[in-house]
């Protein structure tokens, strides 16, 4: 079968386009709400640096690997692992991967809903002027009476499931487009604003010091784990859906630029977003620790202070919604392109069924945070800390670390040097090393870590 040089579900405008889509998929509640409180959780700065290792050793080459395979196959993440497995003579096997990403773009989508369904309703409450003028303990409060009750969280859970589920079914590209082109700008600019009422917050040195100080003793085994589930987690690595926007670059774009431009703009707006959260928490003697309300609890409490507060604060909760929308989407996009090509199903039909779905399993995170708190699946992990665990620190490193192999070792040489342009062996052999041996060992060394502990390796010495 010949590899067609168009997707049949549409195509980027030009290699920018394919950079804000990938960017907007990359960008969501992961840089804004997860990384701070993730960071916070597990002492700051030693956390930070694994997370910066973990994005440049092991997220970059990976991210190229998806596009290359998407690009090369140009369909949905499964039927592209199956034509190219079957085209050059591999085992059927390693379509098992794109297999496994589906799954975890269900898991991930299920409680993503549910904590942008958060965000959604703290649009409406910052418009109120709630938060003007208000204590810590007061935003603190808030939070927590509004996750004591199940029935609002549903219903904003609803409503962004509802959202998301229109855009995909009006097709990515048309729907998307118009959307990122705004909206993925005035974000940058908001999460500037509130940088600088980070930096004059009074608790800008001791955010910082939090951040970058490296502080070995805080280091566990699962530390490491964690920084990489967040770098796959940040990037959108390891489940396809950087594969399945990859299916939709225009042949002339250089696949390695556009990884680094996404990589970097990524990684600028989490520390952004760590830069302004961190000095507020300092400041009004908050918790860095508190966990997955973090940002919820100081960035109302800062725009709480602000002149024109309510309407900015109003403003920063939309566009965190919609960097939330344009990462959901392309968590739908692998099952979504597959069953629309398996069975030429009318993509807005599919859409619907694929959110009710993973509406239907976020009620389990919902529940989690309220009526079911003392449920746990393992261990001291609620539905919500399971799901999240599982997909994002176990699933996600291990569809990456076969998508790398898949890439450097199953693909034959001159499909990659073709996708990469490669000119010269110095280049070819970066490649290799880089795809074929850094990132998957850098994932391997990680899990062994884990398996092991830091504190028994740290014995040796
Ligand atoms: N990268 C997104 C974020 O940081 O919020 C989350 C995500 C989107 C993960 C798409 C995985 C994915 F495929």
């Amino acid at each position: 079968m010949a590899n067609s040089s168009e997707s049949r579900h549409g195509m980027w405008s030009s290699r920018w386009l394919f950079v804000l889509a990938a960017s907007g998929s990359a960008v969501g509640l992961g840089n804004i709400w997860k990384f701070p409180y993730i960071t916070g959780e597990n002492g700051g700065g030693a956390f930070v640096l694994i997370y910066l290792a973990c994005v440049a050793l092991v997220g970059v080459p990976i991210m190229i690997a998806e596009v290359l395979i998407g690009r090369e196959g140009r369909q949905s993440p499964i039927n592209t692992m199956r034509m190219l497995t079957q085209q050059h003579r591999r085992k059927p096997a390693w379509v098992l991967v794109s297999w496994m990403g589906v799954l975890a773009g269900f898991l991930i989508l299920s409680y993503y809903g549910v904590i942008a369904g958060w965000a959604l309703f703290y649009v409406m409450r910052m418009a109120e002027g709630t938060f003007n003028g208000a204590s810590a303990d007061f935003a603190s409060q808030a939070f927590n009476d509004f996750l004591a009750d199940p029935w609002q969280m549903v219903f904003w859970q609803t409503l962004f499931m509802a959202l998301t589920v229109y855009i995909v079914g009006r097709g990515v590209v048309k729907g998307l487009e118009t959307a990122i082109r705004w909206f993925m700008p005035m974000l940058f600019v908001l999460l500037f604003v509130l940088l600088g009422y980070g930096i004059n917050s009074g608790g800008f040195a001791q955010g910082v010091d939090f951040m970058f100080s490296f502080n070995w003793e805080s280091v566990t085994g699962e530390s490491f784990l964690i920084a990489m589930g967040q770098a796959f987690f940040t990037l959108s690595l390891g489940m396809g859906a950087i594969m399945a926007y990859g299916a939709y670059l225009p042949s002339s774009a250089s696949i390695t630029q556009c990884v680094v431009t996404i990589a970097v703009l990524d990684t600028v707006v989490a520390i952004a977003a760590g830069l302004a959260i961190f000095p507020i928490v300092f400041a009004n003697g908050l918790e860095p620790s508190q966990g997955p309300g973090l940002m919820f609890v100081t960035v109302p409490l800062a725009f709480g202070q602000l002149p024109f507060g309510a309407l900015f604060g109003a403003i920063f909760f939309v566009l965190v919604s919609f960097a939330a929308i344009t990462s959901a989407i392309s968590l739908t996009e692998p099952a979504l392109a597959y069953l629309v090509e398996e069975y030429n199903a009318k993509r807005s039909r599919v859409a619907i069924s694929l959110g009710v779905v993973c509406w239907l399993l976020g009620i389990g995170t919902v529940l989690s945070f309220n009526e079911w708190s003392d449920v746990f699946v393992v261990g001291d992990l609620t539905i919500f800390a399971f799901v999240d665990y599982v997909s994002q620190n176990i699933m996600l490193p291990l569809g990456g670390f076969f998508i790398a192999l898949f890439a450097a070792f199953a693909l034959p040489k001159a499909v990659v040097v073709s996708q990469l342009g490669l000119k010269g062996r110095v280049w070819e052999v970066t490649w290799k090393v880089l795809g074929g041996v850094v990132a998957p060992l850098g994932v391997l060394t990680v899990f062994i870590v884990t398996i092991i502990g830091i504190d028994t390796i740290k014995d040796w010495f």
